[in-house]
């Protein structure tokens, strides 16, 4: 009998998906386990779906997306980041965020290199690195009083003739944690004096709380680099948008990268659906006013959950910066898997376990705070009723 891929074979299975198996045989369960918010996707973005559906978007595109909609891209950027991207060769329409670190993984890693990737971490890129037949090193972040911060020391010494990638996530899933200017400045430092690939998940750019204003956002790391320098940029439409099922995303890297995305994405995906794509348009052209509003609506919840946990005691509770998720690290919790399970079969309230996100993660649970406030409301509720006679 023919064998399953060895390289398959070590792709972990995901402890978030493990638990959420379990709740979704449950009724009446708050669902605070998966990243996405419970608005619906903007009407004008449907309407521009179904406007291109009529006008003939039935076709399909280029490898790299409708010109339209990465020149489009190229605005938003110069109009958001105040960066200058070249539309034609620096900018690849991908199907999804997660699509966009599949293929530049696949571009960058060849079988048995390593991939550093700094966690508690949404598992994906480790799990990309693996199937590509290499090998992730996680290396934790290190809580500083209420921050995390890259720990270049144990970067620096993790870092052997395979390595070839390094992997971060700004704002990060789960922490919340976003790189301060001089972090961005150190990884692309560390990753251009130790030739490897810097790739920057931003798909949580806009959703960030310490700009001048609420709405600007996170700085991507591409205000710091050249055209030259060995960066990769993974985006989506999901979060910012609301529109994690319409599976619609982006790459920004140096051109060379940017053409073998192109090609081999004719092998994997050939591009995304034409008429998604001309929707993803509408949401950069119209987006930005739902998009503030739902920031503000966000950040009232963050700072809601923010306050009722630090209330329970505990537990230690870092500040998030960015996207839309709470780590807190409970005192004593060695198995936050059976803690979750456990939450969720007393009290159902859905939380992702924090080993679900690598190394660092044990011991803390990931809390997303995307729901109605209400919701919220209970679910803190019941957390703290929970925790009072704590048994786990
Ligand atoms: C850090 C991070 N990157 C990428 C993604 C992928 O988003 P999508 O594949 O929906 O575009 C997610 C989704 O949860 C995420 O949390």
């Amino acid at each position: 009998m023919p064998n399953i891929a060895s390289s398959a074979v070590k792709v972990p299975r995901s402890r978030i998906r493990e638990l959420a198996d379990i709740a979704m045989k449950m009724d009446h369960v708050l669902k605070l386990y998966f990243g996405e918010s419970n608005i619906p996707t903007p009407e004008y973005i449907k309407r521009a779906a179904t406007k291109a559906l009529e006008e003939g978007y039935t076709y399909y595109t280029e490898n790299a997306g409708l010109p339209g909609l990465r020149q489009d891209l190229a605005d938003y950027y110069r109009r958001v980041q105040e960066v200058d991207l070249d539309p034609r060769s620096e900018i690849v329409v991908t199907a999804s965020g997660v699509q966009a670190l599949n293929v530049t993984i696949r571009c960058v890693l060849n079988p048995g290199d390593e991939g550093l990737v700094l966690t508690p971490a949404w598992p994906n890129a480790a799990a990309n690195i693996w199937m590509d037949n290499a090998v992730p090193k996680e290396i934790p972040l290190l809580l500083r009083g209420d921050h995390y911060a890259v720990d270049f020391d144990s970067l620096e010494a993790a870092v052997t003739p395979r390595t070839r990638l390094l992997v971060y996530t700004s704002p990060s899933n789960p922490l919340g944690w976003v790189a301060t200017e001089e972090e961005q400045e150190g990884l692309l430092e560390f990753a251009r004096h130790h030739n490897l690939w810097l790739l920057a998940d931003e798909v949580y750019e806009r959703l960030y709380y310490q700009g001048p204003e609420l709405g600007d956002p996170a700085p991507s790391i591409l205000r710091k680099t050249n055209r030259d320098d060995p960066v990769i940029v993974a985006q989506s439409f999901s979060k910012t948008f609301c529109m994690t099922g319409w599976r619609i995303g982006w790459l920004v890297a140096r051109r060379d990268l940017g053409e073998k995305a192109t090609q081999l994405n004719e092998f994997i995906i050939s591009h995304p659906a034409s008429f998604i794509q001309r929707a993803a348009q509408a949401a950069l052209a119209q987006g930005e006013d739902e998009l503030r509003s739902m920031i503000a609506r966000l950040k009232k919840n963050r700072d809601f959950c923010l306050a009722a946990l630090r209330q329970m005691g505990g537990m230690t509770v870092p500040s998030p910066d960015g996207a839309f998720y709470l780590f807190p690290r409970i005192e004593g919790l060695t198995d936050s898997f059976a803690f979750c399970r456990k939450l969720l079969e007393e009290t159902h309230v859905g939380l992702a376990p924090g080993v679900a996100f690598g190394a660092g993660g044990e011991g803390s649970v990931r809390i997303c705070y995307a729901a109605e406030k209400g919701i919220l409301e209970q679910a803190m509720e019941r957390l703290a009723r929970f925790l009072s006679k704590r048994l786990i």
